[in-house]
């Protein structure tokens, strides 16, 4: 039977030793390398195809052989024991990250998982998904398993990015060197905190929070020495770089779902600006959806606040007055005001506290 030999872990620690934990028989199991978690992230009943480590005297000791290894009886023994870390092999991080994915919405409405520790699983289950979806290489199309899994993560973290706090615990993670795919889960946070002030339909809210994860879809099939150019882009690598927003419309493919129909339209316009400036129609003021015109704001604050190949990352207040300087001119004045209240309410506060103003 699996389980802890009462008073040989101590308190908090997961250290100590086990009386039926089983080390690794043919491994020097010290050298493994492995990352820890809370046990609080295991559902006994749900399968994950990865084994469950403590650590004890620095060394992997099995405690639960997957998959299915973790049942009831593991986790209330380490509850009883005080054990608040458990491991995970890093071999074994993959099927761990895709364990997460399934079971995203129970982990992050979990009250009981501290919220920092919940912000990390969102921001680094969605890092996961996105970055895998983005160097898949597909030349046209992308596989609807991927929609299905990109709509489920969007689906399991709304609730939680509605909670007060969870915002604020994620600004605080979120990465400022410009990554594609960091840049789409930040446009996502930041999109979601604004589409709930206009008060959607939870429905709603899934098919825009969809279409702002994947705005920059595009750029996946943008040669890397133009995304990544040290410097401004000459006029031809521009031009290259603008078509992001119809080769992203192009991937995500025109279809009958309302939802993917929503996706490829924000993929398509969130170049678009309110005073018809914008690219590739020229599109002005209400002919641009209002969900691009909000994806817009947050792509563009994002974009300020993120460490580019040819720019630091501007402070969260310059990049607050750079987007109301464009109130009514390339942005829609309505959605400027409720970003502009959002900030107020001190949703950013630690992205401005991480970068104080020069
Ligand atoms: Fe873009
Ligand atoms: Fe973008």
């Amino acid at each position: 039977m699996p389980g802890l030999k009462a008073g040989t872990v101590s308190s908090g620690s997961g250290a100590g030793s086990t009386s039926a934990a089983e080390p690794m028989a043919d491994s020097p199991n010290q050298e493994l390398e492995s990352f820890e978690i809370s046990p609080l992230m295991l559902f006994p009943e749900t399968s994950g195809w990865f084994s469950v480590y403590l650590k004890v005297d620095d060394r992997l000791v099995l405690y639960a052989k997957g998959p299915d290894g973790f049942t009831n009886e593991h986790r209330h023994r380490l509850h009883d024991f005080g054990v608040d870390k458990v491991h995970i092999l890093t071999a074994q991080k993959r099927n761990y990250q895709r364990y997460v994915e399934d079971n995203l919405g129970p982990i992050l409405d979990n009250e009981k998982v501290p919220l920092k520790e919940r912000a990390e699983v969102f921001y680094s289950a969605s890092l996961s998904l996105i970055q895998e979806t983005f160097e898949e290489k597909l030349p046209g199309s992308i596989q609807s398993d991927h929609f299905q899994r990109i709509k489920d993560l969007v689906q399991g973290s709304l609730s939680f990015l509605r909670k007060g706090g969870s915002l604020k615990a994620l600004t605080g993670l979120i990465n400022h060197d410009y990554y594609t795919y960091n840049h789409c889960v930040n446009v996502f946070t930041i999109a979601a905190a604004l589409l709930e002030t206009y008060g959607y339909k939870r429905r709603e809210m899934i098919d825009f929070g969809l279409g702002a994860i994947l705005h920059d879809l595009g750029k996946s099939l943008i040669p890397k020495e133009i995304i990544n150019k040290p410097g401004k882009l000459d006029a031809d690598e521009w031009e290259v770089m603008k078509t992001h927003t119809t080769i992203g419309g192009l991937i995500i493919g025109d279809h009958s779902s309302e939802l993917l129909q929503t996706a490829r339209m924000i993929a398509l316009s969130h170049h678009e600006r309110w005073d018809g400036t914008g690219y590739p129609w020229g599109k002005k003021g209400e002919e641009i959806p209002l969900a691009a015109r909000i994806v817009t704001v947050a792509d563009v604050f994002d974009a300020l606040t993120t460490v580019r190949p040819y720019k630091p990352a501007w402070d969260a207040d310059k990049a607050v007055k750079e987007i109301v300087a464009g109130r009514d001119k390339a942005f829609d004045p309505a959605v400027v005001d409720a970003f502009l209240a959002l900030h107020e309410k001190g949703v950013l506060d630690d992205i401005r506290a991480k970068y104080p103003a020069e």
